[in-house]
């Protein structure tokens, strides 16, 4: 059997780290990116991580043409692993078609060159962005969808359900849509890691990006919420961790295990903690200290989330490992690394 698998996105943050454990299990990946969020050095880090390069395709995969003529070409892909999204949450809002035609067209072309081609197996990306502010916590995947804060939450919402649908009506296609919550750090090489363009909008870039001197000082968006310290609660999850995840959600479709031919998992610690706890926890994992304030709330945000893994845990027999102060530290590393420090 091929242990080809297509992986997109796969010079991004999480799949690079999923190339480096496919190719560490025995899986041979090629990777289709447009780099418009990511560079070609990629590779040679990969490349150095593993020993093995992976093999590389640069086109737009919300391009049907060239999308439809890769698979021509590529005809014994076992799996693939979609990652290739736009994923800033402001940028969605000022953008909300460049997101919607980037995130759904692609979904749509991968679907429909899979049923042309017959290649069975998909594993997406989804996010804790659907569940938007839950009742009850922590959330299972039965917790309900809510309508998304953002156009880019909405593209999570509707490729999840165009991937479901598609399944149903097509017995050959079965996929996992992981719900991923938040992921930080880098691979404990420091080869490979977040390096996002412009300024930060998430949490743990911003924090390393203040330690090495890019920025001023870190904002951390309200104190008054109802968490035990007043700041906003969420699952942060060690990105090489979640890595791993995806291997085992491949091995899982390759060889037949899944219950259901659409399949959701919640991919998470279990554990909420807070930006002041994530702030303390950075400067005691690297005992820099941080330059931060207390400010307005931002737009959009929710109060606090976490993941119940419970299903993952048992039915991938996959658990977060790494603890905070060893992925913080892999975050600074890598940023020091990155910045020449
Ligand atoms: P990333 O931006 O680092 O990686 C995505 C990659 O896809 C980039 O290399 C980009 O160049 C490429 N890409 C985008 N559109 C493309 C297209 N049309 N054709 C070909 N390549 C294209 O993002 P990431 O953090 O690695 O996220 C990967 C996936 O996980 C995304 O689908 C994202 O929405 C999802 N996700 C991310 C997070 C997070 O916090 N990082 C959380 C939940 C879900
Ligand atoms: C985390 C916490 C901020 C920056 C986003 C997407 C979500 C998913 C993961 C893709 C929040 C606070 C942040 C800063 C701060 N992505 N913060 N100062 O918003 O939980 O989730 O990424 O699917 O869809 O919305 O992540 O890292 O931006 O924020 O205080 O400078 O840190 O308010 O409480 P978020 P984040």
């Amino acid at each position: 059997m091929s242990k080809k698998i297509l992986v997109t996105g796969g010079t991004g943050y999480i799949g690079s780290h999923t190339t480096v454990e496919l190719q560490n299990s025995g899986y041979e990946v090629i990777i289709v990116d447009d780099l418009s969020n990511s560079g070609i050095e990629v590779l040679d880090s990969i490349e150095k991580i593993t020993g093995t390069r992976p093999a590389f395709e640069q086109f737009d995969i919300s391009e049907r043409v060239k999308t439809d003529d890769f698979f021509r070409r590529n005809n014994d892909i076992a799996a693939i692993i979609h990652f290739a999204a736009y994923k800033a949450v402001g940028e969605s809002v000022e953008k909300p078609l460049d997101y919607y035609r980037n995130n759904l067209v692609s979904l749509m072309n991968l679907l429909e060159c899979q049923i042309k081609y017959n290649v069975p197996n998909m594993v997406f990306s989804s996010s804790c962005t659907v569940y938007g502010q839950p009742e009850k916590l922590p959330v299972t995947e039965q917790t309900p969808r809510k309508d998304a804060e953002s156009p880019y939450g909405n593209t999570k919402r509707i490729s999840e359900d165009i991937l479901r649908d598609t399944i149903t009506v097509n017995p050959m296609l079965k996929g996992i849509a992981l719900r991923y919550f938040n992921p930080i750090g880098a691979h404990p090489t420091a080869l490979i890691g977040e390096l996002p363009l412009g300024v930060p909008q998430n949490l743990v870039p911003f924090i390393t990006q203040t330690a090495a001197g890019l920025r001023e000082g870190l904002k951390v968006f309200g104190n008054d919420y109802n968490t035990p310290d007043g700041s906003a609660v969420r699952d942060y999850i060690n990105v090489a961790d979640l890595a791993k995840a995806h291997v085992i959600a491949i091995e899982r479709l390759l060889k037949n295990k899944n219950k259901s031919n659409y399949e959701v998992f919640n991919l998470g610690t279990g554990t909420g903690l807070s930006v002041l706890e994530v702030v303390n926890g950075f400067e005691k994992a690297t005992g820099v200290k941080l330059n931060y304030k207390i400010v307005e709330r931002r737009a959009g945000d929710i109060e606090k989330i976490w993941a119940d893994t419970t299903y993952a845990n048992e039915e991938l027999g996959w658990k977060a490992e790494k603890n905070l102060v060893e992925t913080l530290l892999s975050a600074w590393n890598w940023e020091k690394r990155a910045r020449g420090i």
